[in-house]
């Protein structure tokens, strides 16, 4: 792949996702993610030809955009988190929450949807009779959206970090894959969404989970988003980032809106309003 080309595509999906994760150390990744795609779209091995076509083809341009994205995910990823849902987050908003008996969570930056599918785990345990949960996850590429609506994986994803009494309890072979049942699916909503865009019409929520994405961006955009996640959550709920995520460094506008609670061996991320969220705002 030429070095004009490399340039070309890594404008792209920073327009389009505002990902700065590509650096010319790593055209062999791009390269290798394109090959397939060049190929199926008649190219041949021209990953050069390829591209020229993605910048005029919107279709394309939306495949290419997609594979280019990092989705590496896992069940449970990382457990604290999870055991900090569990543990701490999920008794007191069982308390705060009882007189709606109902939970929001969102999953911003969802990959294949094992990170909210976790948490219909948990919610499916822990919540007592006549509460309900929803869980909005969302990701830019359309194509994980998609697998997280269809909510099937290969064994080799099955294999990580999900226990062997979840796989028994929560999922049936389908042919080759394991497909999540019925009772998790309903809880789920996927949609694609874009966060260096507005978030429009998403609502408010008690958690939200935005892992492992942060770190593809550049700080002000990284900023933004923390700035505009917070007219999502609600003044007693929780934000998560990732393990390797910190917010030390935010300018005084986005640091005064947080603050950090250590629950257990995670710092949930929390909001220093002490009013409830009325209507959130779409940016
Ligand atoms: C490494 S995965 C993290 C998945 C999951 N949150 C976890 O921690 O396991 C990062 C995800 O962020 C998504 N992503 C990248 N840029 C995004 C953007 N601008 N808006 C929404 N999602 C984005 C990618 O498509 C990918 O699925």
């Amino acid at each position: 792949m030429s070095a004009t080309s490399f340039q070309l595509i890594s404008t792209l999906v920073r327009r389009e996702t505002a990902m700065v994760y590509y650096d010319e150390a790593k055209d062999y990744l791009v390269e290798a993610r394109l090959l397939p795609l060049a190929a199926a779209a008649g190219f041949g091995n021209d990953v050069d030809a390829y591209i020229k076509r993605v910048t005029v083809d919107p279709v394309e341009r939306r495949r290419a955009v997609d594979a280019l994205t990092i989705n590496e995910t896992s069940w449970y990823r990382d457990l604290s988190p999870y055991q900090a849902f569990t543990e701490h987050m999920l008794p007191r908003l069982l308390e705060t929450r009882a007189a709606s008996r109902h939970l929001r969570i969102w999953s911003a930056a969802c990959s294949s949807g094992q990170e909210a599918y976790s948490i219909a785990m948990l919610l499916d345990q822990h919540l007592p009779a006549g509460w309900t949960a929803e869980i909005l996850a969302t990701d830019v590429s359309e194509a994980m959206v998609a697998r997280v609506a269809t909510g099937r994986y290969s064994q080799v994803e099955m294999n990580r970090g999900l226990p062997a009494t979840s796989l028994v309890k929560y999922f049936t072979r389908v042919g080759s894959e394991w497909e999540v049942v019925p009772q998790l699916r309903q809880m789920v909503r996927a949609r694609s969404l874009n966060l260096a865009e507005p978030f429009l019409g998403v609502g408010g929520f008690d958690v939200i989970l935005l892992r492992n994405v942060l770190i593809y961006f550049e700080a002000s955009m990284k900023y933004d988003i923390l700035r505009r996640i917070h007219h999502h959550l609600d003044h007693d709920g929780y934000l998560l980032l990732g393990s390797t995520e910190t917010t030390l460094d935010m300018p005084a506008h986005v640091a005064d809106l947080w603050r950090t609670e250590p629950l257990g061996r995670v710092q949930a991320h929390r909001s220093t309003s002490s009013t409830p969220l009325a209507s959130p705002i779409g940016a």
